[in-house]
């Protein structure tokens, strides 16, 4: 990437060894927000990217998409929807099963939050299977939405999460391996 702001990015997500278990390299936000050049070339570089793409909703997924997706739906003049885990949202629901890189989850999304036809971004902080933003799009697709695209901070390539995504335009800030 030729953009020097995003080697900056990169190099303040902090690698935890063997987090939250043996062999995972937990890619950690939180050093992110703490460095505020960082966090705030993050926001800006996802907002200049979509800021004219007629985006109606930013959906954002428990719990760190909560952390990039309201900064941006409030630059690019969108709703924001939370996709929440299990039994936290209190009005009607939907959701869906899905598998992680280290164990499984469901993914919730209030019925109304979304209307037919609206076009969403999904905003979350890494992509590692694929697993969550591909129940994420199904629980949108579901409600009639129409997601124009995924973005993450972080892609991790060797866990092929894009090749879930089917043809879904995904767009990924950093890559690591
Ligand atoms: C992490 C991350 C993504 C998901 C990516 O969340 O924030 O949401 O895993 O994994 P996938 O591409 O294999 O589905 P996690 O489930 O750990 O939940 P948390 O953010 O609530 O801690
Ligand atoms: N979610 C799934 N895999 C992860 C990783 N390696 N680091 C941070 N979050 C994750």
């Amino acid at each position: 990437d030729g953009d020097p702001r995003v080697a900056r990015i990169s190099a303040a997500i902090r690698v935890v060894p063997d987090f939250p278990k043996p062999g995972i390299r937990f890619r950690d936000v939180t050093t992110l927000l703490l460095d505020h050049q960082s966090f705030k070339d993050t926001i800006d570089i996802l907002v200049e990217k979509y800021k004219d793409k007629n985006i109606d909703v930013v959906a954002g997924i428990e719990a760190r998409g909560f952390i990039f997706g309201p900064p941006i739906a409030l630059a690019i003049g969108a709703k924001f929807v939370p996709m929440r885990k299990p039994r936290k949202l209190p009005g009607e629901v939907i959701g869906e099963e899905y598998t992680l890189e280290y164990g499984t989850d469901r993914i919730e999304l209030h019925v109304g939050a979304v209307q037919p036809g609206e076009r969403v971004l999904l905003i979350d902080d890494l992509i590692a299977t694929g697993g969550t933003l591909r129940a994420a799009i199904s629980l949108l697709e579901r409600v009639g939405a129409q997601v124009a695209e995924c973005a993450c901070v972080i892609g991790l390539r060797d866990l092929k999460g894009q090749e879930r995504l089917g043809s879904k335009p995904l767009f990924i800030l950093v890559e690591c391996e």
